[in-house]
């Protein structure tokens, strides 16, 4: 095995850790803004094969990352299920809401959501062989808890409230729907392992604002419930977490879901990190997005203190989220150049 990615994902301690950025393909590239034109809509680009692998492509080419992670986004799952989605410039995603058990039958069966989602796979199959054969081509979903703050609110929330106040008031059918979406996620995330994406990440944003009992049910359980799957159909597919802020609760993640690798957000820090969570296994993370708009020494100085702390065991260097539509692309390779030289 040669690709560097793969080799921290099965727990190898690296020299370099290899690099990539959440959202690394978007809007603070020109190359971006122009294929997004080309398309016409954020959601067309999504759908369109052949443009959303240019875009997944344009990151590499400019910058040479370790990994490539498909260009699509999480909230195409609820809309293969039946629910509206369209974005608003400036402000976000919109759904249409699902917020009763009248709502829930509207919805379709899970096996259906390939029909939608089918060119997803098609931008994968370009991928595979489009990439440079030292890239690791990257697969995604949401995690059900994200997924469904989404599809219960009809947009993004800043502290998840409608979908705590369902889950407080109706816990049986607000199960329900996180069942299926972990069912959904399971189908669709087998489906982009067979059209070639060689490892997968579950994208909890959300997950830090779940707590106790709630975080073991709706952040833990599902993605257990979803690794245990995809490993049960694809045994050596490496799988990464991501329980966005989950403060305490990373500790003893990796070996409670059966992920490979854990990423961090920026809210902790690398040196608590080494000692609490890389000791199970690889970390992923985590300097903060705010240093690709502000750059100076600052960044450079982050990047191989993160890079350092880690150095200890399998690391792979990301951003703690993702990167803005501000950011300056000189900023990434100057981390990149930071990273490499720590
Ligand atoms: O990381 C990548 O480069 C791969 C593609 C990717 C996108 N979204 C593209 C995108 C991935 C992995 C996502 C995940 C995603 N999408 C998450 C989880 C990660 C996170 O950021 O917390 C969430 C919560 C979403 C939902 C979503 N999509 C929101 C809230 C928004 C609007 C916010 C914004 O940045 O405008 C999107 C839109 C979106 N998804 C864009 C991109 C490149 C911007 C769309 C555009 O070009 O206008």
């Amino acid at each position: 095995m040669t690709k560097l990615l793969l080799r921290a994902l099965a727990g190898e301690t690296l020299p370099t850790p290899p690099i990539w950025m959440m959202r690394q393909a978007g809007r603070y590239l020109p190359e971006y803004r122009a294929t997004r034109a080309k398309a016409g809509d954020f959601l067309s680009l999504c759908y369109n094969p052949e443009l959303a692998a240019e875009v997944t492509l344009q990151p590499i080419r400019r910058f040479g990352f370790d990994g490539a992670i498909l260009f699509a986004d999480i909230l195409l799952v609820p809309q293969a299920l039946g629910a509206d989605l369209w974005f608003v410039t400036g402000e976000g995603p919109r759904l249409s809401t699902i917020t009763s058990a009248k709502d829930f039958a509207q919805l379709k069966s899970v096996e259906d959501i390939h029909e939608r989602l089918n060119p997803i796979y098609q931008t994968l199959k370009i991928l595979s062989k489009e990439l440079p054969r030292e890239t690791t081509l990257i697969g995604f979903a949401g995690a059900p808890w994200t997924v469904a703050t989404y599809m219960i609110a009809g947009r993004g929330t800043k502290d998840q409230g409608p979908a705590h106040a369902f889950k407080s008031t109706d816990r049986a059918t607000f199960s329900v729907l996180i069942d299926l979406i972990t069912e959904a996620t399971i189908l669709y995330l087998s489906a982009q392992i067979e059209a070639g994406a060689e490892v997968v990440k579950i994208f909890d944003s959300w997950a830090g604002s779940l707590k106790g009992r709630d975080f073991d049910d709706f952040a833990l359980a599902p993605a257990k419930r979803i690794i245990a799957a995809l490993k049960e159909r694809h045994p050596s597919i490496p799988v990464i977490a991501f329980p966005r802020e989950a403060g305490d609760r990373y500790i003893g993640f990796a070996k409670a879901t059966g992920a490979d690798c854990v990423a961090l957000d920026n809210s902790v820090s690398s040196e608590w990190a080494a000692e609490n969570v890389q000791v199970d296994g690889c970390v992923q993370g985590n300097l903060a997005s705010g240093h690709m708009v502000t750059g100076g020494p600052d960044l450079v100085s982050e990047a191989q203190r993160i890079t350092r702390s880690l150095r200890g065991g399998p690391h792979i260097f990301n951003l703690g989220h993702g990167i803005t539509p501000d950011a300056d692309p000189d900023n990434v390779a100057r981390m990149i150049e930071a990273v490499r030289t720590a």
